[in-house]
């Protein structure tokens, strides 16, 4: 062999190896660990998308409620309710004689909205340019309440539990509470509109406790 020969065959074979030392690292563990990792990234990466169509599937659910106590009335229960439209003024007697009205609302869930859907009725009374409201559930047990001319009193057919126009018990009474009053809008009666915070209440308890 020719000098020149073993000067590339030298340079060409791998230097040996120490006894203790680590093996060199070869292009097969280099592609393992590199495989590893893209796993990894593109796991992540490919939880963004999902996660945001969960957010967007959830998003009626995870809105905020909104907080107590913005909106008081001249009754002032402390609820955040809407005040919803139930009457022009024109439309009530004058008089102070109660007329009863529907109350209409969005029944809205999660998903859905069915617009002006009935959700209960109230008792309108009108003196002049005041107006006062009352739900027309009973305290007692949740019956509806009538009104009864001939004594011009609010009379529940249940177990005769009867108030004053006012909505004061008459004593002595099956109900542990007056009837409910619910706030008027005073700025919307000054414009011909009888908006009124519409509120349902627990029966059975002697102070009136908003359901929600
Ligand atoms: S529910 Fe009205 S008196 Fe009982």
């Amino acid at each position: 062999m020719k000098p020149s020969s073993h000067v590339a065959a030298a340079r060409r074979a791998p230097a040996p190896s120490s006894p203790g030392s680590s093996p060199p690292e070869g292009p097969p563990r280099r592609n393992v660990i590199a495989a590893f990792f893209a796993v990894i990234i593109g796991g992540i990466v490919s939880l963004f998308p999902l996660a945001a169509g969960a957010l967007v599937f959830l998003d009626p659910v995870l809105k905020k409620k909104p907080g107590k106590a913005t909106s008081e009335g001249n009754e002032g229960h402390g609820s955040d309710k809407p005040f919803l439209r139930v009457a022009s003024l024109d439309s009530i007697p004058a008089d102070g004689k109660p007329v009863q009205v529907p109350v209409l609302s969005d029944l809205v869930d999660a998903w859905n909205r069915e617009v002006n859907q009935p959700v209960g009725a109230v008792y309108l009374i009108r003196n002049g340019d005041e107006v006062k409201c009352f739900n027309s559930i009973c305290p007692h047990a949740g019956c509806f309440v009538g009104y009864t001319g001939d004594r011009n009193v609010f009379l529940c057919p249940c177990h005769t539990s009867s108030f004053e126009l006012d909505g004061k018990r008459i004593l002595p009474s099956p109900s542990p509470r007056d009837m409910d009053a619910l706030p008027v809008d005073a700025e919307k009666l000054k414009q011909g509109e009888v908006w009124v915070q519409f509120m349902n209440f627990y029966p059975g308890k002697a102070a009136p406790e908003v359901k929600e």
